[in-house]
């Protein structure tokens, strides 16, 4: 067993185990919520390959969610959370509070802006506000863990574009790393979220990767205008009653912009993403089109 992760509250002692980590290697960061799955297994297990000294946030943003969402009762799993990481062999993690975050309030902070079709359509467009809160606490979080790379989930596809684009835009002296989606065994990606799920509610949440292997299996099959693709997606999420859809969209890969076909030739062009309600659960999951060989969702 690694030894336990040395725990760091405030930003000064952060700080300080940043610089004297890095005097002996590379820094790697795992920036998190907290409600650790095997999804956070996966990038934190990257993270260890990659880097000498691995740091993890855990911290409940509040400025990212919205005043109907789920900030009060988003799960919470503290002690697991770092047995989880002293398993991997994480060196540090850092847990601050809303005054250490937020000292002079939540309202009077500058935040940070990304533009465009990035931060303005699907989840943006639901939740707005969502990804200006998203930029602002990474932005802050590589200014206090100091991280020479950070690793981000390929399923908050859209976070990982306005993190990337963040990142280039201001220069940040940062690495990204994006790490794949890891699934249960049958398809439903893995999400922080899934503990409210319950029985049925946890089979009908298959609507969405089902959904997205439907695409896959179309454009594999030929199909490649992307409103046919949405059409494909949408049948398919019609087959689960009580799953309430709040998109299914075919768009660019690399800006989230309308495309009018998946180009076949050009594997991850495209990517397919949805959202929907299962309960009161909001789940998202994306898909990259065309599909890798190899990469096909399983039923
Ligand atoms: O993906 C998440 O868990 C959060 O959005 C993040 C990146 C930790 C920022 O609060």
């Amino acid at each position: 067993m690694s030894k336990a992760p040395t725990l760091l509250k405030t930003i000064e002692e952060t700080r300080a185990w940043s610089r004297q980590a890095r005097a002996s290697g590379t820094v790697g960061f795992v920036p998190t919520m907290g409600a650790l799955h095997a999804g956070h297994a996966e990038l934190i297990r990257a993270a260890v390959r990659e880097c000498d000294h691995v740091a993890v946030s855990i911290y409940v943003n509040p400025t990212q969610f919205g005043p109907n969402e789920d900030l009060a009762k988003y799960p919470r799993t503290f002690e697991s959370d770092i047995a989880l990481c002293r398993s991997i062999g994480v060196a540090a993690v850092f847990a601050p509070t809303d005054e250490i975050m937020y000292p002079a309030g939540k309202e009077s902070l500058t935040v940070v802006h990304v533009p465009d079709e990035l931060t303005t359509t699907l989840e943006g467009a639901i939740r707005p506000g969502h990804f200006d809160g998203v930029a602002t606490v990474v932005t802050k979080l590589f200014g206090i863990v100091m991280p020479d790379v950070a690793f981000f989930g390929r399923k908050d596809y859209q976070q990982w574009l306005v993190i990337r684009r963040m990142t280039e835009d201001l220069n940040l002296p940062v690495r990204l790393v994006r790490v794949d989606t890891v699934r249960e065994p049958d398809g439903l990606a893995m999400s922080s979220r899934n503990r409210y799920l319950g029985n049925e509610e946890r089979a009908a949440a298959l609507a969405l990767s089902q959904a997205l292997r439907a695409a896959q299996v179309a454009v594999q099959r030929g199909t490649t205008l992307a409103e046919e693709l949405e059409t494909c997606m949408r049948d398919s999420v019609a087959l689960h009653p009580g799953v309430q859809l709040d998109y299914a969209r075919v768009l660019a890969a690399d800006n989230l912009r309308e495309i009018d076909r998946v180009d076949k030739s050009s594997p991850d062009s495209a990517v397919a993403l949805i959202a929907a309600r299962v309960g009161t659960t909001r789940l998202i999951d994306n898909c990259l089109l065309p599909p890798e060989p190899g990469a096909l969702i399983r039923p």
